[in-house]
């Protein structure tokens, strides 16, 4: 019998949905290829279902998407919604109740791929961030006294744990070793300000590293420094790992050198439970319904399920298959000015797909 991979498809707000119908266009392709089967089932989390409801995230949602083999999440974040409410209603519970704790972003840049980086090209831009995705300062500790008042204070506290820390390292490890490409892992961190927790974050990465990955070479940048090496030097690096609020921040830098947001993919990781598959470009709300904004990310996204889901074969057919619409095809990355509309380049990659 078929082998049948059961999907949890979160298309969620603005140009989310649009870009998922994509990218489950291409991953259907593949399907059919590769003779795999893929159960869909749609949920309307997101923006419009909170305005309608008045309820962010049933209380049931994290437990019944536990069921599933993967979620492949388009965007979230919505105008008419305050800044907090869905991002962490919906994005972060989903990441912290699953226990995604890695956040996987490849940055690699495509051959015929415009990068804003001078001189520089696929042989240089190719490398993964490995962003912790459950700790640091997203975990909502902190609070604010006095609000509204001359005496106010505000605390967001930076929280890591030895477990939290050691378990992105050591993926990161294991990550670097089995890309075999320089076999250089670099902690990005900020050890000479941080001095608690990003010592903790130096000391664990290095006994880890001593002890249990001698092969592995261990590398450490500042976080400050290291936008300016993805810029100028980007060739330096073959894996990263990083504290979840300076990975979110260098990976937008990241995406850029690679080509832009239409074109950056990443998946939130729980090797041991469920994993979400998502574009990192956000939802996009002044293209929503254009039809120009570039799937190709979203496309990506399904290429890392499909591989995490143990189908590389079919995996490796989408990258192609995106390489060949973004290096022949498309005169840009940047959404309208593609050359083609959304629903054709998905209509393009998944004809890639089932013929290259
Ligand atoms: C990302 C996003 C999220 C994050 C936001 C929407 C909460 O920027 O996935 O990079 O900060 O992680
Ligand atoms: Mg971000």
């Amino acid at each position: 019998m078929a082998k049948s991979h059961n999907i949890a498809v979160l298309g969620g707000d603005g140009t989310g949905p649009e870009v998922v119908a994509e990218g489950i266009k291409v991953l259907k392709s593949a399907a059919k290829r590769y003779g795999f089967k893929l159960h869909l089932t749609e949920f309307d989390f997101g923006g419009d279902r909170y305005l309608n409801t008045g309820e962010v995230l049933p209380d049931s949602a994290v437990d019944e998407l536990k069921k599933f083999d993967a979620i492949y999440l388009g965007a979230i974040g919505h105008p008419d919604v305050a800044p907090g409410i869905l991002e962490k209603g919906i994005l972060l519970r989903l990441r912290f109740g699953l226990d995604q704790y890695i956040n996987l972003r490849p940055v690699k840049l495509y051959p015929g791929v415009y990068t804003p980086v001078r001189d520089k090209g696929p042989d240089d831009i190719d490398f993964v961030v490995v962003r912790e995705n459950t700790e640091g300062l997203y975990t909502g500790m902190g609070g604010i006294q006095y609000k509204g008042t001359q005496n106010e204070v505000a605390t967001q506290i930076m929280c890591n744990t030895r477990k939290g820390v050691e378990r992105a390292v050591r993926y990161a490890f294991d990550l670097c070793r089995k890309r075999n490409k320089t076999k250089m892992l670099t902690l990005v961190a900020k050890t000479n300000v941080l001095t608690y927790s990003h010592d903790l974050w130096w000391r664990t990465f290095n006994e880890v590293g001593e002890a249990d990955y001698p092969d592995v070479k261990r590398d450490y940048a500042h976080v400050d420094a290291t936008c300016m090496w993805f810029v100028k030097n980007p060739e330096w690096f073959d894996t990263i790992v990083v504290c979840n609020m300076f990975g979110d921040i260098i990976t937008d830098l990241g995406a850029m050198i690679q080509g832009g947001m239409g074109v950056a993919a990443g998946g939130n990781i729980n090797p041991n439970g469920v994993s979400m598959f998502e574009p990192i470009g956000g939802s996009a709300p002044k293209y929503t319904g254009k039809n120009v904004i570039n799937p190709i990310a979203a496309i990506a996204a399904g290429q890392m399920m499909l591989d995490f889901l143990g189908e590389g074969k079919a995996a490796a057919t989408i990258e192609k298959a995106i390489i060949k619409a973004a290096s022949e095809k498309l005169e840009t990355m940047s959404a309208g000015k593609m050359g083609y509309g959304t629903t054709e380049v998905g209509d393009m990659i998944a004809d890639f797909a089932a013929t290259i």
